[in-house]
């Protein structure tokens, strides 16, 4: 095989995610063909280029045969991606019980799925238990791969378990951990039977980074709370060893969709779009189909001022992508089709013979048209009931130079504590409230929203993903490297 010759100042990244960045396809018993996946980590990690990165994560697909794994490696390996094979049953306890049922509405505030509340908690240890393993599966990959120098990079809430893990493999293991949602309170993280597991294992890491100071903050005191450790303004200390806590807000690769706006496909898409909706101005939703987006309070609120603004009834339209996700999970079976439910009745109520006040696409888009629609719109939506940051406001933000539209952004997503100042800041769960800002952003003039999107623009442009994930990286080696320092002292 051929020897790969490596630039001697890059640094190996071996960035270990559940989700590859990219999503395989069969096609044939040993052919695949590869998609980007949905999701803000995901999009990005894409920004990243500085590093040596090779990827670790699932590929999304149960692949039991040697034929269709080896086929999928060689595939893989070309896009400098590893897969962790995952079968059906542990991708069933795993990712759609323990992570998606479990972990992710507890750190979104949302509580245990209402119906089956006793159901879920019955089956916490079961699920726990393939949790742990899992992570044990990942990090037995990471070990196979690990070369000395490397640094390893683990994200998100499905792999709280690896940093133990990794260093159990090998103590001298570079290793970060960083989550992509909200901590939250430690009064919530405490309601979890496997809290204090949890904690250590995170701790066991050499960085431990969040997108916002508040989530870091709920980090520590989950430690010194229930585990009885000492919070410091470095992090947390047990027994002389420290592990560094810190905030690390994301961004996005921006000039990449701000040179898409001037490819000729996308200029072309965005003179259909303009076409398309001539005479009404376009209000935007983009989300993944999840329950903490807040799609179904979006669409009450933007019910609410259609109720009481006649006036615009045929002069605004909300297009709402809401990309599907995570189908295998009941809560999201049931918000499909509550989100349908309620788009037919608002479009029954408010549509004619020519138009319709809501357009619903169950779907994701290409980047390109993505880009096009992020340009014509003239009003954002993005209210979450929570959100670890929250990428959409920043892209829709980046493809907004001429136009100099309005975002609507919730208050709980972590975008508000950097886009605040140009937004115009809801509380999602007030749909009264919603349908006013609505109004104030249709009717804001052209002075009051250039000034907003300056403000914005200018932190989308110079906070991007690149230097998120230089930052990390950087604070990981310092981390360490003040670690060895006090150990000689
Ligand atoms: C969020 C999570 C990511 C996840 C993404 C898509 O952004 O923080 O870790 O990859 O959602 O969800 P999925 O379950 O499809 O990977």
């Amino acid at each position: 095989e051929r020897q790969e010759v490596r630039p001697y100042n890059r640094q190996r990244l071996l960035v270990v995610a559940n989700r590859l960045p990219v999503s395989a396809v069969r096609r044939g018993e040993d052919s695949w063909s590869l998609e980007i996946s949905a999701g803000g980590l995901v999009s990005a990690l894409l920004g990243v280029k500085e590093f040596e990165a090779r990827w670790i994560g699932w590929a999304g697909v149960n692949v039991p045969d040697e034929v269709g794994q080896k086929a999928l490696s060689k595939a893989l390996a070309e896009k400098r991606c590893i897969p962790v094979f995952l079968d059906e049953e542990i991708v069933h306890q795993y990712y759609n019980g323990y992570c998606n049922n479990i972990l992710w509405p507890l750190f979104h505030y949302l509580g245990l799925p209402q119906e089956d509340r006793l159901a879920t908690t019955r089956s916490f240890q079961s699920q726990f238990a393939a949790y742990k393993k899992a992570n044990q599966m990942f990090a037995d990959v990471v070990n196979e791969h690990y070369e000395e120098g490397d640094v390893v990079w683990c994200h998100d809430y499905h792999l709280m378990f690896l940093p133990k893990c990794l260093k159990e493999y090998n103590s001298k293991m570079k290793v970060g951990w960083f989550l992509h949602t909200p901590f939250p309170s430690s009064e919530i993280h405490r309601t979890l039977p496997s809290r204090s597991e949890l904690l250590r294992s995170v701790l066991a890491a050499d960085l431990v980074g969040f997108h916002t100071y508040d989530y870091a903050r709920h980090f520590v005191s989950a430690c010194t709370r229930i585990l009885g450790l000492e919070g410091t303004p470095e992090g947390v200390e047990d027994q002389g060893r420290l592990t560094r806590v810190a905030a690390f807000p994301i961004g996005i690769d921006s000039e990449r969709f701000i040179r898409a706006l001037e490819v000729p496909e996308v200029i072309q898409h965005m003179k259909e779009l303009k076409e398309r909706f001539a005479g009404r101005k376009v209000m935007l939703g983009v989300d993944r189909l999840d329950m903490i987006k807040g799609i179904p309070q979006k669409i009450l609120a933007f019910e609410k001022f259609l109720e009481e603004n006649a006036s615009w009834r045929d002069k605004v339209v909300l297009l709402q992508i809401a990309v599907p996700t995570r189908t295998d999970v009941p809560e999201y079976q049931k918000l499909t089709s509550q989100v349908h439910e309620i788009v037919g009745r608002i479009n029954g109520r408010f549509g004619t013979l020519t138009a319709v006040p809501i357009h619903h696409l169950d779907r994701s888009l290409d980047f390109h048209a993505l880009c096009a629609l992020y340009a014509v719109t003239d009003v954002a939506l993005v209210t979450s009931l929570r959100d670890g940051m929250n990428l959409v406001s920043y892209e829709f933000v980046a493809c907004q130079e001429a136009k100099k539209g309005v975002l609507i952004l919730s208050e709980f997503a972590g975008a508000a504590q950097s886009l605040g100042a140009g937004a115009i800041l809801v509380n999602p769960w007030n749909i009264t409230e919603v349908a006013a800002s609505i109004g104030q952003a249709l009717n804001m003039p052209p002075e009051e929203r250039e000034k907003r999107h300056r403000h914005n623009f200018h932190h989308v442009k110079t906070h991007t993903a690149q230097e998120w994930a230089e930052t990390f990286v950087s604070e990981l080696n310092d981390t360490v490297i003040e670690a060895q320092l006090r150990i000689s002292k």
